[in-house]
């Protein structure tokens, strides 16, 4: 068996999450930020060392390709991103990226041939934080949304993504999804608790739940915060607070699989002493049960109907990302499973609960994800931690799987 140089794979994963410390000293790598080019600088540089051929594409997706039999035949793809949530851990994306040059560079160390080209990609903007949807470039790669749709997304910032792109030097010529991969790979940490509850060293992830964002703004008035009856108010406040109430009881009534979360919530004009004129929030909604989810989201039209009326307010809803449930390829949830058992890796079926690029790229080609537990199941937070030997596993049966696909 071949094996991964564990030592080479974590030190790159320890100096990516040394890049893009913000002000308060929070690792924050934003989708085309000043952070995101340093980290990208490093990640191209780490590619080239490791002899690929490194393209960027018109949405800034980083591109390794490896064709050492020449064929140009579909490559097998393995990849994820290095863009961050704000105060991120170290580990969401990264470790998918690094894994898969870590493979290639095992595979190259052996002298190993495959027949088919390898390539390795690190997609734009998979968080959504700076700009909506997440796992944009994967999105733009497998043709779900076009680039020049793509390059005007305006973000959370009032940038402009096309705009930050060239900015940073990352606006490649290539168009996206030139590369047809023959198949798709992508390690992740869960970013959940079943893995490390159960003692399960490595997920096959068989399926990933669909995804609603939207967001919120809710209009009343402002009034002095002495003087107004409570009847006679117009408080957005009160709306905006109703409205988390409600998600998250109606989330309790999804069979306990439906979640509901809102992860930002601003009032206008924000003073301790005026009735909140103005509310916008955001809603994050996800469901692996693609009916049950049309169903939560058909309950919130009908509840912020409701509440407008009720609470004398206006509502205006904003879709920011709407993505169904999606299925892995079998046959390579399969080969994740035999390849951890022939190591002698304990491994169990699961659904993503999270978001990732190998849902965008199953539109394209066989696709299907390797999970590795997170101590506590905690991640998008600083805390996210997996430890060193589940890392390595999860990248050493990325690479039997990679293997096992391309016919070495
Ligand atoms: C991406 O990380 C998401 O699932 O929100
Ligand atoms: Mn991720
Ligand atoms: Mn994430
Ligand atoms: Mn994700």
């Amino acid at each position: 068996m071949l094996s991964i140089d564990a030592a080479r794979f974590l030190g790159r994963l320890a100096a990516l999450a040394e890049i893009g410390r913000d002000g308060q000293g929070r690792r924050t790598r934003l989708a085309a930020s000043d952070a995101d080019r340093a980290g990208r600088d490093l990640v191209t540089g780490w590619m080239r060392e490791a002899g690929l051929d490194v393209r960027v594409d018109r949405i800034g997706n980083l591109i390794g390709l490896w064709d050492p039999s020449g064929t140009g035949s579909g490559p097998v793809m393995m990849g994820s991103h290095i863009d961050t949530v704000i105060d991120a851990g170290a580990y969401d994306g990264c470790t998918g990226v690094l894994a898969g040059l870590a493979v290639i560079e095992a595979l190259r160390a052996a002298g190993d041939v495959p027949t088919r080209p390898l390539a390795l990609a690190a997609f734009t903007n998979e968080e959504g934080v700076r700009y909506a949807p997440d796992m944009l470039g994967s999105l733009v790669y497998a043709g779900g949304l076009s680039v020049e749709a793509a390059l005007a997304t305006v973000g959370t910032d009032g940038t402009v993504l096309g705009e930050e792109l060239a900015r940073i030097g990352y606006a490649g010529s290539e168009a996206p999804g030139t590369l047809r991969p023959h198949a798709y790979l992508e390690l992740h940490v869960e970013q959940g608790p079943v893995l490390e509850r159960e003692g399960v060293a490595i997920g096959a992830v068989e399926d990933l739940q669909g995804i609603s964002w939207q967001e919120v703004t809710i209009e009343g008035a402002a009034n002095h915060a002495g003087t107004t009856p409570m009847d006679l108010r117009r408080d957005a406040g009160v709306a905006a607070a109703l409205l988390v109430a409600w998600l998250r009881e109606r989330a309790g009534a999804g069979n306990g699989r439906s979640v509901a979360t809102v992860g930002r919530l601003r009032l206008e004009p924000d003073a301790i002493n005026v009735i909140p004129a103005r509310a916008v929030l955001t809603i994050d909604l996800r469901d692996p049960d693609a009916g049950r989810l049309a169903a939560f989201e058909a309950d919130l039209r009908q509840r912020l109907d409701g509440l407008a009326r009720r609470e004398n307010v206006t509502v205006t809803v904003r879709r920011l990302a709407r993505f169904d449930p999606v299925t892995f390829d079998s046959g390579i949830v399969r080969r994740i499973e035999a390849a951890a058992r022939a190591r002698g890796l304990s491994v169990r079926r699961m659904t993503s609960g999270a978001g990732h690029d190998a849902q965008m790229m199953a539109r394209l080609c066989p696709a299907a994800m390797i999970f590795v537990p997170s101590i506590g199941g905690i991640s998008h937070s600083p805390a996210e931690r997996t430890a060193d030997a589940d890392l390595v596993a999860g990248a050493a049966v990325m690479l039997d799987v990679v293997r096992d696909l391309c016919g070495t």
